[in-house]
């Protein structure tokens, strides 16, 4: 196995025993899913898929329940993992600066990738929060959080800040609307673009028959 390949699989591995028994829907298949899907982006792409891969599989390490919005864990663990896999300083600095921005952070709120690696995970990342697979771990994350699922009295809202992202306690079908449905159209690369148009339609029919049930029309 070359070097990288053998970096990958040994991070993989460490992750894996990490995160197996994680409950709130960012468990080692989600990272194994995003470490898939940003493969799959960046076949399409020129990239170095050594920082992709390696971001992919680092996005999520900082404890994301206990650490909602603080941005300076996911990076300072990242180093931490990266330099004891004895990786070189650039692709550590490049990996931790991309696991410190793509996180989404409410509605009104911009998240720019500075690098086409960092557009590639950050798109990994978004697809599996879309589809069946999103709905999923929607759900899950609303249950872990004790949220309702659905409340035909609370609307939706756009969230200007990180901070009222973060600490809302909105229904779970509300999160459709402040952020699922808005990932389509924040993809950055054109096989995101065009995977997530499936997932988002996906969830707008599952949407029609949620309410057509709860309403006692279907
Ligand atoms: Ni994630």
């Amino acid at each position: 196995m070359p070097l990288h390949q053998e970096t990958i699989a040994r991070i993989a591995a460490d992750m894996k025993s990490r995160f197996s028994s994680e409950g709130s829907g960012h468990d080692w298949w989600h990272i194994e899913r995003v470490w898939l899907n940003a493969r799959r982006i960046g076949a399409t792409e020129t990239a170095d898929m050594f920082v992709v891969e390696l971001a992919a599989l680092l996005h999520d390490i900082a404890d994301w329940k206990f650490h909602e919005g603080d941005e300076a864990i996911g990076p300072q663990r990242s180093r931490e993992m990266l330099l004891a896999h004895g990786v070189a300083a650039d692709t550590i600095e490049h990996v931790a600066q991309i696991v410190a921005t793509l996180s989404y952070k409410g509605a009104g709120v911009p998240t720019p990738m500075a690098t086409i690696e960092g557009k590639i995970v950050q798109d990994a990342d978004r697809l599996d929060a879309i589809g069946a697979i999103g709905i999923a771990r929607t759900f899950a994350y609303g249950g872990h959080k004790g949220r309702l699922l659905y409340d035909p009295g609370r609307k939706p809202e756009i969230h200007a800040t990180k901070e009222a992202y973060f600490k809302t306690d909105a229904p779970t079908v509300n999160h459709f609307y402040e952020k699922l449905l808005l990932l389509k159209d924040r993809m950055n690369t054109a096989e995101a673009k065009r995977i997530a148009q499936g997932r988002h339609e996906f969830m707008g029919k599952y949407l029609e028959r949620f309410y057509e049930e709860w309403e006692g029309r279907a």
